[in-house]
């Protein structure tokens, strides 16, 4: 294709790839999250092998989920959004390209070392010091071609959506690099550059922030751009879209120390952290409304559109999640949660039920556009992966919210001469019942994956790789 012809164009190549893999890896991740919840309800499924303990398979799971399937989700949305926004093609299309692949080789370097044992053992960060460097140079080129497209926009204004993937782009590099100064002693073993009670104020920086804006503010962005797409209507408020994304980034970088509760960290840090975590209720919740209400007027597309379905009840799964998560953040409520079972139910409302759902309802809109059609190839599937992640998210969190407090009572119940009342090994005894419903959960969500991956095969098939043509009118946006 001639240049002249290529920028008359979109590059949706780079789209379509991140797209795909965001499907595969969505199953691969989850597969091994069902793996982990049996391992827990059944225990003789770690094969008594290294590699396959659940020690080891637990941070592939969360790298999968997290970095694999949202990672490229994300990638692949905001080069779509940063494109249809600014009618203009990618800035820098061989970089885009290298941001593709070199994502890839991440991801199965992680693959391979996880399940070996080589870690940094920092959570979410896991990662020895060459797939860190590999990581901040992929992020580099990912924010120059994110960035440049911005930079030579036709349109006037910059949309709210590339607002917040461009923060979630600048924040994830800035965390990524600080977090993981390490010093190297060989190829596959390093020593993070802070020690003590800095060094986990650090991580939960990191891993906090990794929340607000890895899970969170990117996934924002598919709101700003998907609901409104896909319910046909501009968003509900601009003006709150602004305040929205401003209050976000501003308190999200303060809430860290609420993971740290009664630890060695000072006593008026995690009194921050809990502050900023409550005041953190009021954007969440105003983001929340305002991606709800751009409904307003026309709810009953809601009923007869699966797509607009896994999209909005993301929302209200965001609401519960950043609801639960200022509560968790009281002290005297973490004294209750923190290490019980609770943690892990609240983590996958936001995770199944936020990141997976606007995931999805977005790479269900993108899929047919990408290969030249307009719809994907069976609606029905799509109604009916809707309802069995539903039901799997519902049965996952609820075993888990009883779990959760359950184990905390049991662990600071005490008898009247002041002994415990139970052994740790009683609550966990008691804990088998909810882990086996949890994977009852997870498979009922893993089989959505499965019917998602198969009706995107099928929506490949019958169609054909094709880039839209960037309109030549002067733009309002697209
Ligand atoms: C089929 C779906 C899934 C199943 C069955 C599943 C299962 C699990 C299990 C058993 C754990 C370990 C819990 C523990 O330590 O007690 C876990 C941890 C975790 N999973 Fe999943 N998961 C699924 C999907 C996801 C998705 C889609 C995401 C993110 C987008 C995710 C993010 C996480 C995170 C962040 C943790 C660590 C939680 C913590 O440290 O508190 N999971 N998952
Ligand atoms: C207003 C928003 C939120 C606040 C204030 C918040 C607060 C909290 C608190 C207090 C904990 C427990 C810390 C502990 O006891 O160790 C926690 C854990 C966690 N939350 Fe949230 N949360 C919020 C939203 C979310 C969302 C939307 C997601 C996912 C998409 C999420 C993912 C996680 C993860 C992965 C952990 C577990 C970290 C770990 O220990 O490995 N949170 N959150």
């Amino acid at each position: 294709m001639s240049a002249d012809l290529a920028s008359r164009n979109y590059n949706y190549t780079v789209v379509r790839q991140f797209s795909v893999m965001t499907v595969v890896w969505g199953f691969v991740g989850m597969l091994v999250g069902v793996l982990i919840a049996a391992q827990l309800a059944w225990p003789a499924l770690n094969f008594d092998l290294p590699w396959t303990t659940y020690s080891r398979l637990r941070p592939l799971h969360t790298n999968a989920v997290i970095f694999a399937f949202g990672g490229c989700a994300l990638f692949a949305t905001s080069y779509f959004v940063v494109q249809r926004t600014c009618q203009v093609p990618l800035f820098a299309p061989k970089l885009a390209a290298f941001t593709f692949w070199g994502w890839q080789a991440v991801i199965v370097a992680a693959a391979i070392t996880l399940p070996l044992g080589i870690t940094s053992s920092k959570e979410y960060a896991e990662l020895e010091w060459p797939i860190d460097i590999l990581i901040a140079l992929v992020w580099v080129s990912y924010a120059i071609v994110f960035f440049g497209t911005i930079a030579k926009r036709r349109t006037p204004h910059i949309y709210v959506a590339n607002w917040f993937y461009g923060a979630f782009i600048l924040t994830v590099a800035v965390l990524h690099i600080v977090n993981s100064a390490a010093l190297p002693v060989t190829l596959t073993k390093s020593y993070s550059a802070y020690a003590g009670v800095q060094d986990a104020m650090v991580q939960w920086w990191y891993g906090h922030n990794a929340v607000g804006f890895f899970l969170t503010a990117g996934f924002l962005g598919m709101m700003y751009y998907f609901i409104p797409k896909q319910v046909d209507r501009p968003i509900y408020s601009y003006r709150l879209s602004i305040v929205h994304f401003w209050a976000l980034i501003f308190t999200y970088m303060w809430a860290g120390p609420h993971h740290l509760h009664y630890t060695a960290l000072p006593d008026w840090a995690q009194s921050i952290g809990m502050i900023f975590s409550l005041i953190l209720l009021a954007p969440s919740w105003g983001g929340m409304i305002n991606g709800i209400m751009t409904l307003s007027g026309a709810w009953h597309k809601l009923r007869e559109d699966p797509i607009l379905k896994f999209l909005i009840v993301s929302l209200s799964f965001y609401g519960m999640s950043t609801f639960e998560g200022p509560m968790m953040s009281i002290k005297t409520v973490n004294a209750l949660s923190h290490y019980t079972d609770w943690t892990v139910g609240h983590v996958h409302a936001g995770a199944l039920g936020w990141v997976g759902f606007i995931s999805m309802g977005s790479i269900y809109y993108l899929m047919p556009r990408l290969f030249g059609g307009t719809q994907m190839y069976s609606r029905r599937a799509i109604e009916v992966h809707f309802w069995v992640a539903t039901i799997g998210v519902v049965l996952y969190i609820a075993s888990m919210w009883i779990a959760g407090v359950m184990q905390g009572l049991m662990w600071r119940a005490t008898n009247p001469d002041g002994t415990l009342t139970y052994a740790f090994v009683e609550s966990v005894k008691a804990s088998y019942p909810y882990w086996m419903v949890r994977v009852l959960g997870g498979v009922l969500y893993l089989v959505g994956m499965v019917i998602m991956l198969w009706n995107c095969m099928m929506t490949i098939r019958a169609g054909k790789a094709i880039d839209a043509v960037i309109p030549q009118t002067t733009p309002a946006h697209a």
